[in-house]
């Protein structure tokens, strides 16, 4: 749970900070239907994206190969698919209805909003400069001077030491399970009351309580709730693993980076139930299966092409753990504004389940035959975004490569690992005429037959049309030219080093198949 209740370290901002890379990936996603704005006919919905064509097709398989490599690819992991939508108490017993507030404050001076915990600390008493827009039309500015209050803050964006009292924001979003209108419920039970302040709150809270369910800011939790069933229908020991993806929810209040930090994501989590101390094999306790975890993971990021320079692993300082956590590393990623999560690899101990244990009163615990007792096994919880992920695949294959010698085109090419490009193999008749366009699309639907996504394209110049698949990431075009009536032959090209072979139009499907595993 790295992002949402532990303190937050601030990042320090690279210098050299590249916004223009942020511009052109944004503009690329919205030219080849990637990423579009939620609602863009409406002005658009803040922090709210929409997967276009390709964007869906990348994202789904940056899913894929988390399952593949979490459950279809070993056996001491299973996966669940559980509702968005639990038992309010499932939120209690993990601290997020209590905890998951966000301590907001709001610049008297430039009226930016932001959290304490994420603003510049400085002690309280000391004098501060800074710089306040004075006209909003010419921008101008006038230097004042204020002195940090208690909070020991100031503010994130002008530097003013004026600031609100701290606010609590609920970062789940409520809404309503039944038959009744919350509507009527808040009008029975004030009707007639004479309310203000503090009872009027407690008087709406307790009728909107009576309904209240709130979307999954995780989809840990139900890893935690179904251990039993899981672990019992599976027949599962420990050291095993419950994995799920889907959609979480929070109501952010900095949304930031197009895709990275939005109020709608996908996540991808599992939770890693290992035998707790005294009961572990000899060398395999909850630590070595900690650091196990943050390996792996590491490694799942570079075998699908992320530069290892780019990434890194930052262990969590003490004042960063949660109170129940053991340890926290996240993986990081060097984004074009700085170093900033991508996945977050946490001990969780045995919190979890014993708090749902004494909320529910249901036993969650594991019965060792062999020590003919009962214990709670301790967690280890690997925990990534699919959007961030794809965000990231897309930052790190993006490049802009100058026109090679004697030549005076450029490319932008997507550089994205062929199992995680949208597009598999383009295929091209060289000219829309001698057939040529038949024999393509009797190889295409081979590629669709098995169930390898394919394009075809007979629009434009052969070197545009190899463009256009370079800048969506495509890997391998295939052109269908005058030679292949004669031998049956057509050409291969691979996309980063624009090398050409020709290969038989009866093998394509298996060269492309061979390429892709
Ligand atoms: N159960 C633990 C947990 O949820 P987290 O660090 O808050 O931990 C895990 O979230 C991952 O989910 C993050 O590393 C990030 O990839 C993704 N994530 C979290 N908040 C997000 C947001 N607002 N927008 C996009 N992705 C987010």
């Amino acid at each position: 749970m790295s992002e949402q209740n532990a303190p937050k370290k601030n990042t320090p901002r690279k210098d050299n900070a590249e916004p223009e890379i942020m511009e052109k990936i944004v503009s690329l996603c919205k030219q080849r239907g990637f990423v579009f704005q939620s609602s863009e006919i409406y002005g658009g919905l803040k922090s709210c994206y929409d997967y276009g064509p390709l964007g869906a097709e990348l994202k789904r398989n940056v899913k894929a190969e988390w399952w593949r490599a979490m459950v279809h690819g070993r056996e001491d992991i299973v996966g669940i698919d559980a509702s968005i939508i639990m038992h309010p108490n499932v939120w209690r017993a993990s601290g997020h209805l209590a905890g998951f507030a966000d301590p907001l404050v709001d610049c008297l001076d430039c009226k930016e909003r932001g959290r304490a915990d994420k603003w510049p600390q400085k002690e309280p008493g000391t004098e501060v400069e800074y710089k306040v827009i004075v006209d909003s039309q010419t921008g101008k500015k006038e230097t004042r001077k204020g002195l940090v209050g208690k909070l020991g803050v100031v503010c994130g964006a002008c530097g003013s030491p004026n600031l609100s009292d701290i606010r609590r924001f609920n970062l789940m979003f409520r809404t309503f399970l039944g038959s009744v209108d919350p509507v009527e419920l808040l009008a029975r039970a004030l009707e007639g009351k004479n309310l203000t302040g503090d009872a009027l709150k407690t008087a709406i809270a307790e009728a909107m309580n009576e309904t209240s369910v709130f979307l999954r800011p995780e989809t840990a939790q139900a890893m935690f709730t179904n251990f039993v069933n899981v672990q019992t229908s599976m027949r599962l020991k420990p050291p095993f693993g419950i994995a799920q993806q889907g959609k979480s929810f929070r109501n952010e209040i900095t949304v930031e980076h197009f895709t990275f930090r939005s109020c709608e994501f996908d996540q991808m989590e599992m939770e890693y139930f290992v035998p707790p101390p005294g009961f572990a094999e000899e060398g395999k306790d909850d630590m070595y299966w900690f650091k196990y975890w943050c390996d792996e993971r590491l490694k799942w990021y570079t075998s699908l092409g992320l530069r290892a320079e780019k990434l890194r692993l930052r262990p969590h300082e003490q004042q960063e753990l949660a109170h129940y956590a053991k340890a926290c590393s996240d993986v990081e990623y060097e984004y074009p504004w700085g170093w900033g999560e991508l996945e977050g690899i946490a001990h969780r101990t045995d919190y979890d389940l014993k708090q749902h244990e004494k909320h529910s009163g249901k036993k969650l615990a594991y019965f060792d035959p062999q020590k003919n007792a009962h214990y709670h096994p301790y967690v280890i919880e690997p925990a990534a975004g699919a959007d961030r992920a794809a965000l990231a695949f897309l930052l790190d294959s993006y490049a802009e490569e100058p026109p090679p010698p004697g030549t005076k085109e450029g490319r932008t090419v997507l550089r994205l690992h062929p199992r995680l490009a949208p597009i598999k193999v383009a295929v091209f008749p060289l000219v829309k005429k001698e057939g040529m366009p038949d024999t393509a699309r009797k190889i295409i639907a081979e590629f669709w037959k098995h169930q390898i996504n394919a394009a075809y394209d007979e629009k434009d110049t052969i070197g545009r049309r190899y463009r256009r698949q370079d800048e969506c990431g495509t890997p391998y075009c295939i052109t269908v030219d005058g030679q292949t009536a004669q031998d049956g032959s057509v050409t291969i090209r691979e996309r980063d080093s624009m090398k050409q072979e020709r290969i038989q139009v009866a093998d394509a499907v298996e060269v492309v198949k061979k390429r892709l595993a």
